[in-house]
């Protein structure tokens, strides 16, 4: 596992009319990673990229597709992901019955294979599946939209996770989704945290691609 601090963008909160463009200014970034939001209206109040518009964007992506799941039974996805190129796939806890199940298929699909929290639920829901989890993404918001307030509670469950895993030698990665800025960047790393997704704070910057520069400077300095 590299030390690195790894920034993903959110497409969510990209210009959807010049999807290509916003695109190319990621390729070309200090970013790391491609984040891509799929909401379905039903595990959360919002609906995002149908499969067109999200296999147009793939083409276009030249950085680890980092996909997370807002929807109601994913395991119907798994496959279709995998096919789109995804690198990494998130599921919600919330959404998955059987969620070892569900790790298993995405790892089997030869995707990492990542799990969600709502800012409601318990790190400690993970304990004893902490290692078949190569990534758990906290939601620092309610999912289902970009642009919200990064929810204070969140420090202490990074804090708690990054023990979690350290007590079980793990290299699972810890990422942040939602209301990421550089007023909470390094506080969450210093906390535990390995992965920021930011969606408003890069794309509504007046220069995107030096935000995601200075962010990435920041959390690696
Ligand atoms: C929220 C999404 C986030 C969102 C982040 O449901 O999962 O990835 O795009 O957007 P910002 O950074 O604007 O909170
Ligand atoms: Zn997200």
């Amino acid at each position: 596992m590299s030390d690195k601090k790894l920034i993903a963008p959110s497409l969510l909160a990209a210009d959807f009319s010049n999807l290509a463009h916003d695109i190319e200014m990621v390729n070309k970034s200090d970013a790391d990673w491609f984040h891509l939001d799929i909401m379905d209206g039903v595990f959360v109040p919002n609906i995002s990229f149908g499969m067109p518009v999200i296999k147009a964007m793939a083409k276009h992506t030249k950085k680890p597709l980092d996909v997370h799941l807002m929807i109601v039974e994913p395991d119907r996805y798994i496959q279709t992901f995998a096919d789109l190129g995804a690198n990494v796939l998130t599921v919600h806890v919330e959404a998955c019955t059987h969620l070892h199940r569900s790790l298993q298929s995405i790892k089997a699909a030869g995707m990492k294979a990542g799990v969600a929290l709502n800012p409601h639920t318990p790190v400690a829901s993970l304990s004893h599946i902490i290692e078949d989890i190569d990534l758990v993404c906290l939601m620092s918001v309610n999912p289902g939209f970009g642009g919200q307030s990064f929810i204070e509670a969140t420090y202490e469950k990074v804090c708690e996770l990054r023990n979690i895993i350290d007590e079980n030698k793990g290299s699972t990665l810890i990422e942040i989704d939602g209301g990421v800025s550089d007023q909470n960047a390094s506080q969450l790393i210093a906390a535990g945290a390995d992965v920021l997704v930011a969606g408003s704070y890069v794309f509504s910057a007046t220069e995107p691609a030096s935000t995601i520069a200075n962010l990435s400077a920041q959390v690696n300095s």
